[in-house]
């Protein structure tokens, strides 16, 4: 297939696209580089382009001749979208919104949507289905819901046939591809930078939650398991007006903060020195979504939930990275070069 992966200079949306083209698809990463990475992106053709702008995103799905579409752009930090939900609404739900028009305009009618557990809000019960109530406690959760919602409009008038992926937390790599968000909030990168010497310690928020050691408890989930869902999700799609919804979850208790600490000691052998903070507003104790819906209709069967499995293969990326990034740093003048007579908008 022919397969455009918006968001694909990120961290989830290059290992999408790493897998689909292990699988033999042909992929078209369309990305802004507000946050992604052009390096990021290896083998697949690169259209540098904000989703914003319905024609010329659909002239590239036209020209690309795209399939389906893998929707992985957003912005996705929860403290930005509380202090500014304007930018939310207009990245995650207008800019989703010009992307399915403009996807009508180039014929394209399957699409899996890259969502969040935090649709799901504080839920009442854990592990969290998907018949569970949708109550989302801040403007990054609420916009991606909007756009889940419409979702379920434009199968029914525009004949549009769509999966939503509802996942809390993707940590791991591939041997390639990684985590390097600027600026870093997820727990793993964060301990690993410790670990690294690129940070002095790691904050540990609120260690009086109703859990085993105190800490909070989260769901992770390798992004390969990650990557593999969302393209049997896109192989799933072969009607037309179906609009589904799946959560992702690591299929078992979760893992505390402390467990997490713990792990990135034994990985790495070194010391993660931690400072105690009081509780975050707004953080539950436990966080973990049930995956049993996806693993019955679609087979998906996660292959890396081992925690230590997750963080060696984070560190063992983020070593690699930090080598390659020396490397071009000392070949800057010639990748400058390179660079001359590129398109601005697509190479
Ligand atoms: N990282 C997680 O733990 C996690 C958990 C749940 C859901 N998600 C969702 O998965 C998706 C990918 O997350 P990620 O961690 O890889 O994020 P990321 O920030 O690494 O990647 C997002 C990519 O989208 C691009 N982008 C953003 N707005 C754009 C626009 N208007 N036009 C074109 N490109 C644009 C950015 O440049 C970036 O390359 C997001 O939709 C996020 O909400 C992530």
């Amino acid at each position: 297939m022919r397969v455009a992966v918006t968001g694909g200079a990120g961290y989830i949306g290059s290992v999408v696209t790493e897998i689909l083209e292990s699988d033999g698809h042909q992929v078209l990463v369309i990305d802004n580089l507000s946050k992604g990475r052009r390096d990021a992106v290896s083998n697949a053709a690169f259209a540098r382009i904000d989703l914003r702008d319905r024609t010329e995103v659909a002239l590239a799905l036209r020209g690309f001749g795209a399939d389906a579409v893998v929707h992985m752009a957003a912005s996705s930090l929860v403290g930005e979208s509380v202090s500014d939900p304007a930018a939310y609404y207009d990245n995650n739900l207008t800019a989703g919104l010009t992307l399915l028009d403009a996807m009508r305009d180039a014929d394209v009618s399957r699409l899996v949507f890259s969502s969040t557990a935090a649709v799901y809000g504080d839920p009442e019960r854990q592990p969290i289905e998907e018949t569970d109530p949708t109550r989302p406690t801040n403007p990054y959760g609420e916009t991606k819901l909007a756009f889940e919602r419409a979702l379920r409009w434009y199968a029914g008038a525009y004949g549009l046939s769509s999966t939503s992926l509802r996942y809390f937390n993707a940590a791991g790599a591939t041997a390639a591809h990684g985590e390097a968000h600027e600026p870093e909030t997820h727990l793993i990168p964060l301990a690993l930078e410790v670990a690294d010497g690129r940070r002095p310690f790691v904050t540990v928020f609120g260690t009086d939650y109703p859990t085993p050691d105190g800490t909070c408890v989260r769901d992770y989930i390798h992004v390969e398991d990650l990557a593999r869902a969302h393209v049997l999700a896109m192989h799933a799609l072969t009607e037309r007006r179906v609009c589904r919804a799946y959560n992702l979850g690591c299929g078992g208790q979760g893992y505390s903060v402390r467990d997490v600490i713990d792990a990135v000691t034994r990985v790495t052998g070194r010391e993660i020195p931690v400072r105690i903070a009081d509780r975050r507003a707004g953080d539950p104790a436990e966080l973990i979504a049930s995956s049993e819906r996806i693993r019955r209709e679609l087979d998906w069967t996660p292959r890396h939930q081992d925690l230590d499995v997750i963080v060696r293969s984070a560190w063992d990326w983020m070593r690699h990275d930090a080598r390659d990034r020396i490397a071009s740093t000392s070949l800057i003048g010639c990748s400058e070069a390179q660079d001359v007579g590129r398109s601005a908008s697509s190479a």
